[in-house]
């Protein structure tokens, strides 16, 4: 809820629509969400290489990244976790409307989060991705060691281990790790795109 008194808001000249003319693409969302060692962040830094090389305006949050700046006064309990969500909700937001494909990689573990998220963006611009991968395999590629220290209690509140991970019901897309390659994945993803003309 808002605590801002005394406060209007001022529209743009140039609009939305313009800037997406201008792109010659749509913007949106690209909402990534999954367990930790899922894929997020790999196959997301893959989509955009491949959509900066056609000439998509992009551009990428990151879990790990954005906990360095924006949201450095964050943990991992369930509120830290609404909050972080709900703040890179409203980057989203912005940044489809400065006309950009955003692809944002969060864990995102609970359902309400991500749909809040969903309608602060708009359904027609939020596009949810379940990089779907077993907490075993994650468990097994452990990329930073974190699955290893929360099993040895090192860390509390760890998504899959000793916190809740809520998997997507209707996505619009899944791509299932385990069985895709990530060259695999970004296509599905790109096709996705292609078919329903974002780009
Ligand atoms: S969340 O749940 O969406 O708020 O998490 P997110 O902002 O994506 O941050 C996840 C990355 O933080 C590291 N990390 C943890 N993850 C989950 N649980 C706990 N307790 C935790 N502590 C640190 C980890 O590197 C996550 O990155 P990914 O890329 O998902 O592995």
């Amino acid at each position: 809820m808002s605590t801002s008194t005394n406060i209007t808001w001022h529209d743009s000249k140039v609009t939305k629509q313009e800037r997406q003319k201008r792109n010659a693409h749509k913007s949106a969302v690209l909402w990534f969400t999954g367990l930790s060692g899922s894929g997020k962040s790999t196959i997301s830094v893959a989509l955009e290489k491949a959509l900066y090389e056609t000439h998509v305006q992009t551009y990428r949050l990151d879990g790990d990244n954005v906990r360095h700046g924006l949201n450095n006064n964050l943990g991992f309990s369930p509120e830290d976790r609404t909050e972080n969500i709900r703040r890179i909700g409203e980057v989203g937001k912005l940044m489809v409307d400065a006309g950009l494909i955003t692809l944002t990689a969060f864990i995102s573990p609970y359902k309400e989060d991500r749909d809040h998220a969903r309608d602060m963006v708009g359904p027609d611009e939020f596009i949810e991705i379940y990089t779907k991968c077993s907490l075993e395999k994650c468990e097994i590629r452990d990329p930073k060691g974190l699955y290893k220290k929360a099993r040895q209690g090192e860390i509390k509140e760890f998504t899959g281990i000793n916190a809740p991970y809520e998997s997507p019901v209707d996505p619009e897309i899944i791509v299932d790790t385990e069985k895709q390659t990530v060259e695999e994945s970004v296509n599905v993803i790109l096709d996705y795109l292609k078919r329903n003309d974002y780009i």
